[in-house]
């Protein structure tokens, strides 16, 4: 088992418990309003004054968040997650809002296709890509499937100065922007021992200068960006970029 694959447990305990997001939302019309979403809707009609006609993927779609709120803006919207619960939800809540998305089980990790999109969208998914071989290979398939004009959206945790918050009794340690965390002992992770607890590599929490520096190594530059600071907790980098094509 991969280390993300735990999130299928996540939504077949949401589904169980009639909740249509990650963060627990109830009211699936609330998708609409979920705090991703009112990002993207601050400049989304700067880049896409029409949305009709033009495509977007969602990555790391989950409950299908972003890709259902694309949808209903006009866009073609697709949208990946690893967990087949998690597309298993975001086709329900597509049944539900009457709205066309189409969810696909894919590891983005994995990912080779190559259909093109005038927007992809990170939905918080960036950050549970721990390695630098994935991540580099994630931004490589970006690059891959962004049209020539197209937009990348991210919106992903970055180091804070107080983490404070963050570290709980699940969430043990934060190496080298790496957090660590416990999990149950049956699953197939990448163990370690520290004060007696075993913990895995669970999310990567870079400071914005090196999130900064990642991008522009992999040819992204940042046109449009925001900074939202949470107390004691990791702080939000939200931004819009195009592929560096110099
Ligand atoms: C923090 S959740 C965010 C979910 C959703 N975008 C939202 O905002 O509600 C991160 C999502 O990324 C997915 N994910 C993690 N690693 C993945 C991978 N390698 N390929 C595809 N999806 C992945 C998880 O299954 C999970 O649904």
């Amino acid at each position: 088992m991969k280390y993300y694959e735990m999130h299928d447990e996540v939504y077949k305990g949401l589904r169980q418990r009639g909740m249509v997001t990650w963060d627990g939302q109830v009211d699936v019309e609330s998708i609409y309003e979920h705090h991703i979403n009112l990002e993207l809707n601050k400049n989304i009609s700067k880049y896409f004054p029409k949305a009709k006609g033009k495509s977007a993927l969602d990555l790391g779609t989950g409950s299908g968040t972003a890709a259902l709120f694309l949808a209903r803006k006009g866009f073609s919207a697709t949208g990946y997650d690893i967990s087949s619960e998690a597309i298993q939800l975001a086709n329900e809540n597509a049944l539900k809002l009457d709205v066309q998305a189409n969810f696909q089980v894919q590891d983005i990790c994995e990912y080779s296709g190559n259909n093109k999109f005038d927007l992809v969208v990170d939905s918080s998914f960036l950050h549970c890509i721990v390695h630098n071989e994935e991540r580099s290979h994630i931004y490589s398939a970006i690059r891959n499937i962004l049209k020539s004009e197209g937009y990348l959206f991210i919106h992903t945790m970055i180091a804070a100065q107080d983490m404070s918050d963050l570290l709980s009794k699940e969430h043990i340690l934060l190496e080298k922007d790496i957090l660590w965390s416990t999990g149950k002992d049956s699953w197939d992770m990448e163990w370690k021992v520290v004060d007696g607890k075993r913990v895995f590599p669970h999310r990567r929490i870079l400071s914005q200068v090196d999130l900064e520096e990642e991008l522009s190594a992999h040819q992204f530059k940042v046109v449009d960006k925001v900074v939202k600071l949470n107390e004691r907790g990791p702080s939000t980098y939200i931004a819009w970029l195009r592929v560096n094509h110099e």
